[in-house]
């Protein structure tokens, strides 16, 4: 147990021998790069270091980890090596290394290389709070928030960061194992502070293969050399790829997966206020606001109880799933609609539907405990996500938790419309002819392809409003 703790606090994903060795034939074939100096910030067991030792003949190479024992499996691994007088390990912090003094003792060109611990602050955070022993080297860091901007980041993003300060006044590359979205975040970050001092490329690696870990994972190269005018990011599908897959850029103030798709397509851009993209309704409480109906008007709650229910307040409910599989003619779960739109006083039911009211009051300890401060002051058993728009009977959705664009054009009910949770965007319509004549606009091929060239796959809600609202209809 103990081992896998500091496993997870030390992001301690060692790079196999085969997979560290292809990325140093990449920097060298590929890149030409043939460094005065290669630094290993957190060489491990040493993968990197063995690589580089046979790639770079005539580099000197320093590796620093701040595991001891690490450390010394690295320096025997290499001990009978031919070059290994060209090596110096040590243990060390990265956090409490003087980098400055010690990269200014090299001169030359210089290469960052590795493969930086794949942790979070949030989940350094909670081995805090277990009160596990706190070892870990990134807590209570000062200034990461400023640096990244943001409450919680990635390690290796904090870490990507400095190296990328290291090159801001001398020539070499940064080329390193890291999560596909750190990459990005770096680039932006880089971008920002030194304009287009930086060429950038990502090749795609299969995370769980090499590390069994499920994430997009990528080797980062960033380089003061290859700068071209145009500082699109290129992006391989593999190692072994010589063929760029896709540019990642910025255009028109949004960072764009593909500019090329972007550019092909970017005329259709534009927003007809008469159709605004949703989100469906939240409520924070599903045990209690969402049922099964059982038969007629007896309905099955989340905490395993039946009640007899007027149907007035109840909706199908389509939820993420449903709309992300194509789930839509059939669906038994319901949602309790209280509102009909965001503050509606909701005391009139207990006239209108006097179970339902009797209902909601017996729940009440649930609905009040909501963690949400958006409920704080607000009618009881209030809902968000809601106004005439939900009302209209016809309606196309798409997850925004699944990664495709898969848009389901949704009829109404028995006669009602149906309700979605809030994972699921839509767009709402008075009449079917309308719904279907822009669900073919939707789903045509620009449409789909331009929506794709803005949508980042690997991140965790992939395809969001602001992405729709870009989208390429009327
Ligand atoms: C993802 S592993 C990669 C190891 C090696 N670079 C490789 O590619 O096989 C991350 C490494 O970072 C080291 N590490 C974690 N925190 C560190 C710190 N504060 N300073 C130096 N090394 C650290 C861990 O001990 C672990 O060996």
């Amino acid at each position: 147990m103990a081992k896998s703790l500091d496993k997870w606090q030390f992001g301690d994903f060692q790079t196999p021998d085969s997979l560290a060795r292809e990325v140093t034939q990449v920097l060298r074939i590929n890149h030409k790069i043939s460094p005065d100096i290669v630094i290993e910030p957190n060489c491990g067991k040493g993968a990197f270091i063995r690589a580089s030792v046979d790639e770079f003949l005539d580099s000197k190479i320093i590796g620093l980890d701040i595991n001891k024992k690490y450390v010394e499996e690295a320096r025997l691994s290499i001990s009978n090596h031919q070059n290994s007088n060209n090596v110096i390990l040590y243990e060390s912090d990265f956090f409490e290394t003087n980098w400055r003094d010690l990269i200014s003792k090299f001169s030359g060109y210089v290469l960052v290389i590795g493969n930086p611990p794949w942790v979070t602050s949030s989940e350094l955070s909670i081995l805090n709070s277990q009160n596990l022993p706190s070892k870990s080297n990134f807590q209570n860091r000062r200034g990461i928030e400023a640096i990244t901007g943001s409450g919680n980041f990635d390690i290796s993003e904090w870490m990507l960061l400095k190296y990328v300060e290291w090159l801001s006044e001398r020539e070499g590359t940064i080329a390193v194992l890291c999560k596909y979205s750190v990459a990005r975040k770096v680039i932006r970050q880089a971008r920002r502070k030194s304009g287009n001092r930086f060429s950038t490329h990502i090749y795609l690696i299969d995370a769980k293969f090499h590390f069994r870990a499920s994430v997009e994972a990528c080797l980062f190269v960033l380089s003061t050399a290859d700068i071209v005018d145009n500082s699109d990011c290129k992006v391989y599908e593999n190692l072994k790829s010589r063929e760029i897959s896709y540019l990642i850029g910025e255009r028109d103030g949004l960072i764009l997966r593909d500019t090329i798709k972007y550019e092909k397509w970017k005329h259709l851009a534009g927003q007809n206020l008469k159709y605004v993209w949703r989100s469906g309704i939240k409520h924070d409480c599903s045990k209690v606001m969402e049922l099964e109906q059982i038969y007629d008007t007896l309905f099955l709650n989340g905490i395993g109880k039946n009640y007899y229910m007027e149907e007035k307040y109840l909706y199908l409910l389509l939820k993420s799933s449903d709309i992300g599989n194509g789930r839509i003619e059939n669906c038994r779960r319901f949602v309790l609609v209280t509102q009909q739109s965001v503050g509606d006083d909701t005391s009139n039911i207990q006239n209108i539907a006097p179970k339902t009211w009797q209902y909601l009051l017996d729940h009440d300890n649930y609905l009040k405990n909501r963690k949400s401060s958006i409920y704080k002051s607000k009618p009881p058993y209030s809902i968000f996500g809601i106004g005439s728009y939900s009302f209209k009977g016809w309606k196309i959705a798409i997850s925004g938790l699944y990664k495709q664009l898969k848009f389901c054009l949704v009829k109404p009910i028995k006669g009602k419309p149906v309700m979605f949770d809030d994972t699921v965007n839509f767009l709402s319509f008075e009449t079917e002819e309308e719904a279907e004549f822009i669900f073919k606009l939707i789903t045509s091929t620009p449409a789909i392809e331009f929506l794709d060239s803005m949508i980042f796959w690997d991140e965790k809600r992939p395809i969001t409003i602001d992405i729709l609202t870009r989208r390429a209809v009327c």
